[in-house]
C-alpha cells in the first residue's frame, strides 16, 4: 500500500546546526505514529517541516505517491492537505463554535451545516453551535479544535502536544474519542509527544528521537521489550544498571553469570533491567531462594525506603555485596519496612545487555 505520508532522508539546519539528521518514516492511512523524544530534539521543526511552514534543508516529502516538497518542489501549506492540531491551538474568540468548526471551509453556511453538525456530534458536543470559546472548559475547547482540524477532510493529521493542557482524566477521555474519529476516518496521524505513556497508549509505531534522529522505530511493545540502548530502555521506565566486565563471553555480577557473546574480552557491560521486573523474596534463614537457568543467583540487599504508590509499591534496595542501589516496583500489597533483608532475583528474559 502506498503510504499516506512519506519523509525520506530529512535533514534541517539552522545556522549551520544540524537539528534534523537524515529522518526518514512513513505513516499508512488510518495510522498513528508518534514521534517521542526529550525536548529539543528536533519534534516540533519535523512536523513544521511537513506542515510546509518550513522547509527543509535536503530531503522529500510524499504525500500518497506524489512528491510535495523537494529540491525543486515545494507545494505551499494550504495545498497540502493536512490538518494541525497544536498545544496552543487558538480558537477565534469572536466566532461561536459552529463558526469556528467551518472556518476552513469553502462552501456557503448552508452547504457546511451538515458537515458541522456531524462533526460536532462526533467529538460529543452537539447543541454546542452557538456557544462562544469562553462559554466552554478546556476540554470542549479542545474538542472543538479538533473538529476544525478535521473539517475539511485532511489526509494527514499533524499534532503537537495537542492535549498537554488537560488534566489527567479528561486527556485520557479525549485521547481515545480523537484517536477513534481520526482512524475512522483514515487519516494519518504523526504525533508528537515527549511522554512515553501518551505514545504507547495512542500510537500503532513509535519513532524514538534523539538529537534530531530517529534512533529506534517499530511498535510500542517492541521499543519496550528490545531497546537499542539503555538511554532507549530508560525513556519508557526507571531502570536499574549492574555493571560487570565481559570475559570470555560470560560477565560475573552479584546475581551469578551472565551471558554476554559479542562483547569484547575485558570490556565493560551494562545489563539493564526494569524495576518491575526485579523479584524480591523472604530470607529462608540465611538462604534465598535456589538459583535456576532463568532468574539465575538470587542477591542479598537491604530495603533502604518503602513506598506505597497506590497500585504498586516502590522499594529501594541496597546491595549487600557492593553497596550499589537498586529500585523494584511490586503489587501494593507488599510494603517491606525498612531495613528488612530481602533477596532479589533478575528474571534473566528481562535483562537488556548493552556495552558501557
Ligand atoms: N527557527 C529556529 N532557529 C534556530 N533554531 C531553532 C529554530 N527552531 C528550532 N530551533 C532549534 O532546533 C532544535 C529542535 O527544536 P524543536 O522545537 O524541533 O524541538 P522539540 O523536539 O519540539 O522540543 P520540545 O519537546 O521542547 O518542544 C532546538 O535546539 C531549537 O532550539
Ligand atoms: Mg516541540
Amino acid at each position: 500500500m502506498t503510504p499516506r505520508l512519506e519523509l525520506k532522508n530529512i535533514c534541517k539546519e539552522f545556522a549551520g546546526r544540524q537539528v534534523v539528521s537524515d529522518l526518514s518514516l512513513s505513516v499508512a492511512p488510518g495510522q498513528v505514529t508518534c514521534l517521542l523524544g526529550p525536548s529539543g530534539c528536533g519534534k516540533s521543526t519535523t512536523l513544521r517541516i511537513i506542515a510546509g511552514v518550513e522547509h527543509q534543508t535536503s530531503g522529500e516529502i510524499w504525500v500518497d505517491g506524489k512528491l510535495i516538497s523537494g529540491d525543486d518542489v515545494r507545494v505551499p501549506p494550504e495545498g497540502r492537505s493536512i490538518g494541525l492540531m497544536f498545544q496552543d491551538f487558538a480558537l477565534f474568540p469572536h466566532l461561536s463554535v459552529a463558526q469556528n468548526v467551518a472556518f476552513g471551509l469553502t462552501g456557503s453556511k448552508a452547504d457546511n451545516t451538515p458537515r458541522v453538525g456531524e462533526l460536532l456530534e462526533r467529538v460529543g458536543l452537539s447543541g454546542f453551535d452557538d456557544k462562544y470559546p469562553h462559554e466552554l472548559s478546556g476540554g470542549e475547547q479542545q474538542r472543538v479544535a479538533l473538529a476544525r482540524a478535521l473539517a475539511p477532510r485532511p489526509k494527514i493529521m499533524l499534532m503537537d502536544e495537542p492535549f498537554s493542557g488537560l488534566d489527567d482524566r479528561l486527556r485520557d477521555g479525549i485521547r481515545d474519542q480523537t484517536l477513534s474519529v481520526l482512524k475512522e476516518a483514515g487519516t494519518a496521524v504523526l504525533l508528537v509527544t515527549h511522554e512515553p505513556h501518551e505514545a504507547m497508549r495512542m500510537a500503532d509505531e513509535i519513532a524514538l528521537m534523539r538529537g534530531g534522529r530517529i534512533v529506534q522505530q517499530g511498535n510500542p511493545y517492541n521499543l519496550y521489550n528490545a531497546p537499542v540502548d539503555k538511554e532507549a530502555a530508560a525513556f519508557f521506565s526507571d531502570i536499574n544498571v549492574i555493571r560487570g566486565q565481559s570475559n570470555g563471553a560470560l560477565t560475573d555480577t552479584p546475581f551469578g553469570q551472565f551471558l554476554t557473546p559479542g562483547h569484547a574480552d575485558g570490556g565493560a557491560v551494562e545489563i539493564v533491567i526494569r524495576p518491575q521486573h526485579l523479584k524480591i523474596d523472604f530470607d529462608r534463614s540465611g538462604h534465598g531462594p535456589n538459583p535456576t537457568p532463568q532468574d539465575g543467583t538470587p542477591a542479598r540487599a537491604v530495603v533502604t525506603r518503602a513506598r506505597f504508590m497506590g497500585r504498586e509499591s516502590l522499594v529501594e534496595f541496597r546491595m549487600e555485596s557492593d553497596g550499589s542501589y537498586l529500585k523494584a516496583t511490586v503489587p501494593a500489597v507488599f510494603l517491606p519496612n525498612e531495613g528488612t533483608t530481602l533477596w532479589l532475583t533478575m528474571r534473566r528474559d528481562r535483562c537488556f545487555v548493552f556495552p558501557a
